[in-house]
């Protein structure tokens, strides 16, 4: 697919909100791109397509399960806001033609993290968060941090934020994202 045709297939699978909040993530993601020295196509590309699954209900979600054989942890099995991600990456792959990995593991682990994080994947993570249409408690800290060159504290603190919140609301927490939030304490720490 050309980007007018992925453009075309987002605005199917999309609300109209959605599609406005993926160009406002590209936009950010091309923002720290410039910051970080990443690749502000592929930080535009990610940012657009990243919440492509966002909008399919369940039954949708395991028709594509079903299709591209995609495995859901059992935490993410039956979490819409967890499982978009890693149907989304299928989507991403098959459906968009899209190869790069570096994209679609960008797109996969948007939601957890995951330790190790890639330049790109840390920009998508924090592009969703940060966009200007957000209304988040401390948003403005993560901005400073983000747009100050201090990536990995950015990180943490949106982890941080992340993770306070799903215990608060006595949410399942994804290893994952504990991971990604070790990982990063013992890099800073170097
Ligand atoms: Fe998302
Ligand atoms: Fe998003």
């Amino acid at each position: 697919m050309n980007s007018g045709e992925v453009k075309q297939r987002l605005s199917e699978l999309l609300t109209q909100k959605r599609v406005e909040h993926s160009k406002r993530v590209a936009e950010c993601a091309v923002k720290l791109a410039k910051i970080y020295n990443c690749d502000e196509k592929k930080a535009y590309i990610a940012g657009m397509v990243h919440d492509a699954a966002k909008c399919l209900n369940l039954e949708q979600v395991y028709e594509y399960v079903d299709k591209y054989e995609i495995y859901l942890d059992p935490i993410e099995d039956g979490n819409r806001a967890l499982s978009h991600s890693v149907v989304g990456a299928s989507i991403v792959r098959y459906e968009f033609g899209i190869e790069d990995e570096d994209i679609i593991n960008s797109v996969k682990y948007h939601t957890t993290g995951r330790a190790e994080m890639s330049l790109l994947e840390k920009i998508i993570y924090l592009a969703d968060l940060l966009e200007d249409g957000r209304v988040i408690p401390h948003i403005e800290e993560l901005r400073e941090l983000a747009y100050s060159g201090q990536l990995d504290k950015a990180m943490i603190e949106s982890f941080n934020q992340t993770l306070t919140f799903v215990i608060a609301n006595d949410n399942l927490i994804h290893p994952r994202s504990v991971e990604a939030r070790n990982y990063l304490l013992r890099e800073i720490d170097k």
